[in-house]
């Protein structure tokens, strides 16, 4: 028998959902922002401007800024004749300089390579310095109407929370599938209300923290309102895995005394006594807690200083999580049947039992000492 087996169209056709841009468009013509200094104009020179001041910061900084930069460089033909350091100057106070050093290349690229007009296809727009993907895809639309979609910090999380999605947008993976959706969701008509409200909707109401939902027109088919989890998606970045360490240490006692010593003043734990180190912290492999035992060799030689061990023994690990890493600790507990007498070099103390608790001890190690 002949099998049947359906695969997910590959180009994003099983996200069409013409109600969605229909809602946005909508909502942009009746609340969205009409006013911005960028709207109302088809000045490709002034829209590409705008972008790229609005990458990395927000409007109301970006507005001062844009009317200055504008009077001072009308045109690309301008911009792209200016020194550096005059380009550079009118930036300052915006940050993110390298933006305002591809703004200057991509001007005389435009006019070298394109006559002085900006390109009306995105794909040609996406090759210019400075122009990322939906960036291209928002002066394309602005300035020529071209139906480009945009994907944006804002609009992931419009489409995060709309359509549910469970998984970090910043993976490739899911960005890859984003990219489609939002190709998908085009309306075939008012491509410029649809960027606007797009944009508007993310930055107005559908913000970080706190959205707007009672405001929003998405809300009644929105899966994050829907279910509670507005403050959960976007997923946020999954945190890198902490690298782990382990590092055998000593517990040598003899007559009521336990021996310390002082740590370097830099570096962790700067300062404090602690219980000496055998070998240093060392990456931990494989399964966490399957540290090897260490050899009696090396047991024998790191308490040979000290005295002559009766007995030892390898005591439960200790964990401790740093911020860059967690470390394992692996006590060592030996008797001395003798103690000799100790070098002045190396920092070490015998401190009595009781005074333990009043000791200047890294916690973990106090912890672990109190609880013998
Ligand atoms: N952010 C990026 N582009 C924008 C635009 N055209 N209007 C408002 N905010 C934006």
């Amino acid at each position: 028998m002949k099998r049947v087996v359906s695969t997910p169209a590959a180009d994003g056709r099983q996200f069409a959902d013409p109600a969605f841009s229909a809602t946005v468009v909508a909502w942009q013509k009746q609340h969205g922002r009409h006013a911005l200094p960028w709207q109302n104009t088809r000045d490709a020179y002034r829209i590409w401007l705008s972008e790229i001041m609005l990458q990395q910061t927000q409007v109301t900084a970006v507005i001062p800024y844009y009317q200055r930069f504008l009077q001072r460089f009308p045109d690309v033909a301008t911009l792209a004749a200016a020194p550096a350091e005059d380009v550079m100057a009118h930036w300052s106070g915006l940050g993110y300089y390298t933006r305002a050093r591809n703004l200057h290349r991509c001007a005389q690229i435009v006019m070298e390579a394109h006559g002085g007009s900006f390109p009306a296809d995105p794909a040609l727009l996406a090759q210019l310095p400075g122009i990322g993907r939906s960036t291209a895809a928002a002066i394309a639309a602005f300035a020529y109407g071209a139906r480009a979609a945009i994907l944006d910090g804002n609009v992931k999380r419009v489409f995060a929370r709309v359509f549910g999605i469970d998984a970090y947008p910043g993976e490739k993976r899911v960005e890859d599938t984003l990219w489609l959706r939002a190709e998908a969701l085009l309306p075939e008509e008012g491509i410029e209300s649809y960027t606007q409200g797009l944009m508007d909707l993310g930055a107005t109401l559908c913000t970080r923290s706190r959205p707007s939902c009672e405001r929003c027109p998405l809300a009644p088919r929105c899966i994050a309102f829907g279910t509670a989890r507005t403050a959960e998606l976007p997923v946020r970045k999954p945190k890198k895995a902490v690298p782990e360490k382990h590092a055998a240490m000593l517990v040598v006692e003899h007559e009521g005394h336990i021996l310390l010593q002082q740590r370097p003043d830099s570096g962790i734990w700067g300062g404090l006594l602690s219980l000496p180190e055998v070998g240093g912290f060392t990456p931990l492999e494989g399964a966490a807690g399957a540290v090897p035992p260490l050899p009696e060799d090396a047991l024998r030689q790191a308490t040979a200083p000290f005295g002559e061990p009766a007995s030892s023994e390898r005591l439960p690990a200790v964990v401790h999580v740093f911020t860059h890493f967690k470390l394992h600790i692996i006590p060592y507990r030996v008797h001395l049947a003798r103690r000799l007498p100790m070098a002045a070099q190396g920092g070490h103390v015998w401190l009595p039992t009781a005074a333990l608790a009043q000791a200047p001890l890294p916690a973990p190690i106090k912890k672990l000492l109190l609880g013998m």
